[in-house]
């Protein structure tokens, strides 16, 4: 049974000139326990708009996403979401952060001490737990998003462009230890970016939405024989047919209908 499933979602936006804005139209694609998904599509094509919907921050126009069977409807504990900016409380400690959602959720003190310590040191933040936000670097800001975001431990966990806001090699390691941190705990991810080289390196499957409005344009498979490998020929293939689909600009005419 697939763990996310996302059918015929179409969303319509009203601007403030009282006109309304065909974000996405009639998208479809399902998801397995455990997937990594990565989302990638052009500017402004409804990425965000179709990943606050899965989360349940946002109304669907018609469709629907169900979570394990069940509707999606509004948030919960069963979806984290990450952002671009990690949005910590500048006035907690980065214990506290990680801890906040835990508190909130009335999870007993003990659980959320070897949580918050599981999860700083997967992050690899030990030693820094006392620290401020302000004290840290924008990588470990964002480490410190994630780690809050799995302490929780959700079922499906959604990532929107969390790492475009730091430097190439941050952004390298950050992709490194996601992937192990995601070995490990074998959570459904769904991730949005626009750089295709992060999501041939991160994906199991790369879904491309069309632009606007948007729909499903094509889904690829990214083969990993063992050790993920930036350099693997199969993987720089895929991303080049990426460009390459992106660049037709969504003509679903030249698009192999067997991949879809
Ligand atoms: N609250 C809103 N009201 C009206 N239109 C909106 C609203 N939010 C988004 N839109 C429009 O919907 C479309 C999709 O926006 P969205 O932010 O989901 O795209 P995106 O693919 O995430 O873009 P980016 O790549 O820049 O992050 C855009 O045309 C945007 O202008
Ligand atoms: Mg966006």
């Amino acid at each position: 049974m697939p763990n996310v499933c996302v059918k015929n979602v179409s969303k319509y936006y009203t601007s403030a000139d009282g006109n309304e804005v065909q974000a996405l139209k009639d998208v479809n694609f399902t998801v397995e326990e455990g997937e990594f998904i990565c989302i990638v599509g052009p500017s402004g094509c409804g990425k965000s708009t179709l990943l606050e919907i899965i989360a349940g921050l946002l109304d669907i126009t018609c469709g629907e996403v169900t979570l394990d069977d069940k509707k999606v409807k509004g948030t919960s504990r069963d979806i984290g979401v990450v952002f671009q900016d990690a949005s910590l409380f500048p006035w907690r400690t980065i214990y506290k952060n990680v801890a906040f959602g835990m508190e909130v959720a009335k999870i007993p003190k003990k659980e959320q001490e070897e949580r918050v310590a599981k999860y700083i040191d997967m992050v690899n933040l030990k030693g820094f737990e006392h620290k401020y936000p302000a004290q840290l670097s924008g990588g470990m800001r964002q480490r410190t998003g994630l780690a809050r975001t799995f302490a929780m431990e959700p079922e499906v966990i959604l990532m929107d462009e969390p790492f475009s806001a730091v430097d190439h090699l941050t952004r390298c390691k950050l992709q490194e230890e996601l992937i192990s941190i995601w070995e490990k705990e074998k959570k459904t991810i769904i991730f949005v970016t626009h750089d295709i080289n992060e999501a041939v390196y991160l994906a199991d499957r790369i879904i491309l939405l069309s632009p606007r409005p948007s729909t499903v344009q094509r889904i690829y498979e990214v083969p990993h024989h063992g050790k993920r490998d930036r350099n693997a020929k199969d993987l720089i293939h895929i991303a080049n047919e990426v460009m390459i689909d992106i660049n037709n600009g969504g003509n679903l005419d030249t698009i192999d209908n067997n991949s879809i």
